[in-house]
């Protein structure tokens, strides 16, 4: 995820902007920048790849190098600005999309964390009123929409461009006409305001501030802050002024890194809601919320909220998606890992929602086989990093067959972005610890709404059933949220079960999937001993293992066939295996056969995966840790497999 740095007071601002910046580099990010109020106008200088870049630029050109004395050195001397580090959204890493973002006259300067997903309306319609566009980003139009509703008042400017906004932002503004001001405001990212002493600064995370001070203001949705140097104002998104209350950091600087959490995968696994929001939201038209539109008052805005109302339905535009990939004779999935976890559950989702022919391949497997390829075939590739070695060559040994490509992925301009036909990106933001988890839930919300869109234009799905599925993807963000608000339950059971022998997941069609993905969480950070059957398996061989050592975790959400796992389960349990059911919250159908149940809201059989995937995850992750283990950074694994 991006991070957001700002500041303002009697010292010089760059160090301070990079110095913030570096303690918010363990969030990932691929680009960064600055703006700084200098003494004729906004100073921005940017720079792709790491910030040791960003710092070797500014020095070259101010400074003598690895020095931050900028004495000499008028143009950059400022006590205000903004600093960014960019994970890349809209438009690929590169000097002029990283942040801030200027509005065309250069005097209004944006960073921001999000993601606007009605950029492209209000980008058309800046251009209709003589703005070029020079980077790709959505940022860039928000810039501009400040400057258009620029009266000599940034706030009130600030006020009516996020009133036009849909979808997500932290943002930090400076304007060379108000040079003692720096504005925040946030919609859905995180933005915290630390007040020092005679300076104030902004930050997306508490590790930026933690030098200069500990007493903060978290800033809730549509709240805006104006920091002066002196002190700091905050507003409500009508521009009334608002009281709120201060807090005093007690973390320490390791773990502020981790939002407060132990680990990262812990964080990471917390953060499955709001990736899923973001990664399914911008794929959806039609029906929108039209209250930020409306409440911003301009008739332009207005006109445009009411042209998105109507029935709900995936617009895949965005990624260029037309009704000529629905056509295709085949689909086949290949990918790495958990990824390739993720296409098994994408073909049974294929066969579920779009009725069409879905073959799934482990990529270091497809590039050595023979196999048989059709121009008419269409392939999707996933790949979190977009650089895993076995998945770039079966994408490219597709390719020269002639089959068209879709890429799922979560990193913007990595190799698989830039050689496929089609990219959907998974909007989960960095994944640090190595195990995956939101990477995992994301691709599978990516590939459901590939398959819905495969329906439709085959005619499988009706407009009714369709409103239910989108119904249905919409429900999962709350749905994950409640699963991990009972997430001590599963962290109990572990502490009893985490020296198990083996552990073996057990399902029928999605369960079975997403048992594959449970098993590889619970050995790859744990290191037990675990694997995972289709449950129709147990007595063609995997029962024989099956003792008194042994707990099976059963996951029972496909509602059809609970006779069927009821009977897997009274065998296991025969064996004197410990049981865990993972079934639906409305269903007691298991609770006198096993031994513990974890419950996951009501959903479609269809998308259980990514429901039923968080509690074991959570038993991977309390495992590792009563083990003694660090869940972060399993033995022998790599976050990116590069080579083969
Ligand atoms: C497991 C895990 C790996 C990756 C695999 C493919 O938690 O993360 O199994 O899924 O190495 O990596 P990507 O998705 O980057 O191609």
């Amino acid at each position: 995820m991006c991070g957001i740095v700002g500041y303002i007071g009697d010292k010089e601002a760059v160090p301070i902007l990079l110095k913030g910046l570096k303690k918010l580099e363990y969030r990932g990010y691929d680009s960064a920048g600055i703006a700084v109020q200098g003494k004729t106008g906004l100073v921005v200088r940017k720079a792709k790849g790491l910030i040791k870049n960003l710092e070797e630029k500014i020095n070259a050109e101010f400074a003598g190098p690895g020095t931050h004395e900028f004495k000499d050195a008028e143009g950059i001397r400022g006590f205000a600005g903004i600093g960014h580090t960019r994970w890349a959204t809209h438009g690929e890493p590169s000097d002029v999309n990283s942040h801030p973002q200027t509005d065309v006259s250069g005097k209004i300067a944006v960073v921001h964390n999000g993601i606007i997903e009605n950029h492209g309306k209000l980008k058309e319609w800046l251009t209709t009123r003589g703005v070029t566009f020079q980077s790709e980003t959505d940022t860039e139009a928000v810039a501009n929409l400040i400057s258009y509703h620029y009266k000599g008042d940034l706030l009130q400017a600030v006020l009516e461009t996020v009133g036009r906004l849909e979808g997500s932002w932290g943002l930090g503004i400076v304007c060379t006409n108000e040079p003692d001001r720096i504005i925040a405001v946030r919609k859905e990212s995180p933005l915290v305001v630390g007040i020092g002493k005679g300076e104030n600064l902004i930050a997306s995370d508490v590790p930026a501030l933690l030098e200069y001070t500990r007493e903060v203001y978290y800033l809730e949705d549509r709240e805006i802050a104006v920091l002066h140097k002196d002190h700091v104002d905050f507003y409500n998104d009508e521009g009334q002024a608002i009281q709120k209350e201060k807090t005093h950091i007690e973390w320490d600087a390791a773990s502020a890194e981790k939002g407060g959490y132990e680990h990262f995968m812990l964080k990471e696994i917390h953060e499955q809601p709001k990736a899923l929001t973001d990664t399914l939201r911008p794929r959806l038209s039609g029906g929108a919320d039209t209250k930020g539109a409306a409440s911003g008052g301009s008739a332009d805005a207005k006109g445009a909220a009411l042209s998105a109302a109507g029935a709900r339905k995936i617009n895949l535009d965005e990624i260029g998606f037309d009704a000529s990939w629905a056509q295709a004779n085949r689909v086949v999935i290949t990918a790495c890992g958990t990824a390739w976890h993720a296409g098994v559950i994408g073909k049974y989702a294929f066969e579920h929602f779009a009725r069409i022919p879905v073959d799934v391949d482990v990529a270091s497997e497809f590039r050595y086989r023979d196999p048989i390829l059709n121009p008419k075939d269409i392939f999707i590739i996933i790949s979190q990093s977009g650089e895993t070695a076995d998945t770039l060559a079966a994408m490219r040994m597709a390719k020269k067959g002639g089959a068209r490509i879709i890429a799922i992925t979560n990193v913007v301009g990595s190799t698989l972005a830039r050689e496929a036909d089609l990219v959907m990106y998974t909007w989960a933001g960095p994944e640090i610890a190595v195990a995956s988890t939101k990477a995992f839930t994301t691709q599978l919300m990516c590939i459901n709404l590939i398959a819905l869109q495969f329906g439709v234009l085959r005619g499988v799905i009706s407009p009714a059933q369709l409103k239910e599925y989108i119904g249905a993807l919409e429900a999962l963000p709350a749905q994950a949220e409640k699963i991990l608000k009972g997430k001590e339950n599963i962290q109990r059971f572990a502490s009893q079960q985490f020296n198990k022998g083996k552990v073996f997941f057990m399902g029928r069609l999605f369960d079975y999937a997403a048992s594959l993905e449970s098993a590889l969480k619970l050995k790859e950070i744990s290191y037990t001993h675990s694997e995972a059957f289709a449950a129709g398996e147990l007595k063609h061989g995997p029962i024989a293992l099956v003792d008194t050592s042994t707990l099976v975790v059963a996951l029972c959400t496909q509602s059809a066939l609970f006779d069927k796992m009821e009977s897997s389960i009274t065998q296991v349990k025969a064996r004197g295996a410990a049981v865990a059911a993972i079934t639906y919250e409305d269903s007691d159908r298991f609770d006198r056969l096993a031994d513990e149940v974890f419950r996951i809201p009501r959903t479609d059989d269809g998308l259980t995966p990514i429901l039923s995937v968080i509690p074991a995850q959570l038993f991977a992750y309390y495992c590792a840790v009563q083990r003694g283990l660090d869940p972060d950074k399993p033995r022998n694994l790599a976050k990116s497999v590069t080579v083969e």
